[in-house]
């Protein structure tokens, strides 16, 4: 597995990423949790959590949420997309994988939570790909108490190859291992 980090940036190449959620997946279930569904926080959980099915083979449901508003400039607080609704009502009583790429303000996050955590689920664990090591804005809910990350990063822009618009060139300088883990 390989990363790049330049000039404060890190770079993930898919396969870096698709290893990082093989490992991810064989820890919650190493843990003995085994959802009855995913549920991908948008747009960023998406891509992750279809390679989580490939390994913990439940359905997926999606929210959408972002913290940057139309106009691309951070909100006040998160917005929502896209939201359950009708699905909504399949929450009660399951347990649920709750996934999203990166753990940054954990803002995102916490609202997120604490929705599904109105639907009375029987379980929420959270799995994240990265959790960058900082000062977080938001909290876990204290009804939480499993949480993974792939990786601890430290707190700098990550790269994703789905946001490249370049992808060859992404692969190529996320491969160049400036820095090999
Ligand atoms: P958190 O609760 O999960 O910590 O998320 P937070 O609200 O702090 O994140 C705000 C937005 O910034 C999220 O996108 C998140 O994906 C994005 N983000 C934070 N750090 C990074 C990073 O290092 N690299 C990249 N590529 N994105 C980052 P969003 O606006 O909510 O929507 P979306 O991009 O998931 O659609
Ligand atoms: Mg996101």
């Amino acid at each position: 597995m390989s990363y790049s980090e330049i000039e404060g940036k890190y770079f993930l190449s898919y396969e870096h990423i698709h290893q990082s959620v093989r490992a991810l997946a064989n820890r919650i279930t190493a843990e003995g949790f085994m959802p009855d569904l995913i549920v991908a926080i948008g747009s960023g959980g998406f891509i992750p959590a279809r390679i989580l099915k490939t390994f913990i083979k439940k359905p997926i449901l999606t929210v959408g949420i972002s913290y940057y508003g139309p106009d691309n400039k951070p909100a006040s607080s998160p917005h929502t997309i896209q939201w359950i609704d009708e699905v909504e009502k399949k929450l009660s009583g399951k347990k649920i994988l709750l996934v999203d790429e990166v753990d940054d303000s954990r803002v995102t996050l916490e609202y997120c939570l604490r929705e599904l955590l109105k639907q009375g689920p029987a379980e929420i664990a959270v799995a994240v790909l990265h959790n960058k090591k900082k000062e977080k804005r938001g909290r876990i809910p204290a009804e939480i108490h499993r949480y993974f990350a792939g990786e601890e990063l430290d707190d700098k822009w990550i790269c994703y190859p789905w946001d490249a618009l370049d992808i060859a060139s992404h692969e190529k300088i996320a491969r160049s291992g400036i820095m090999s883990h």
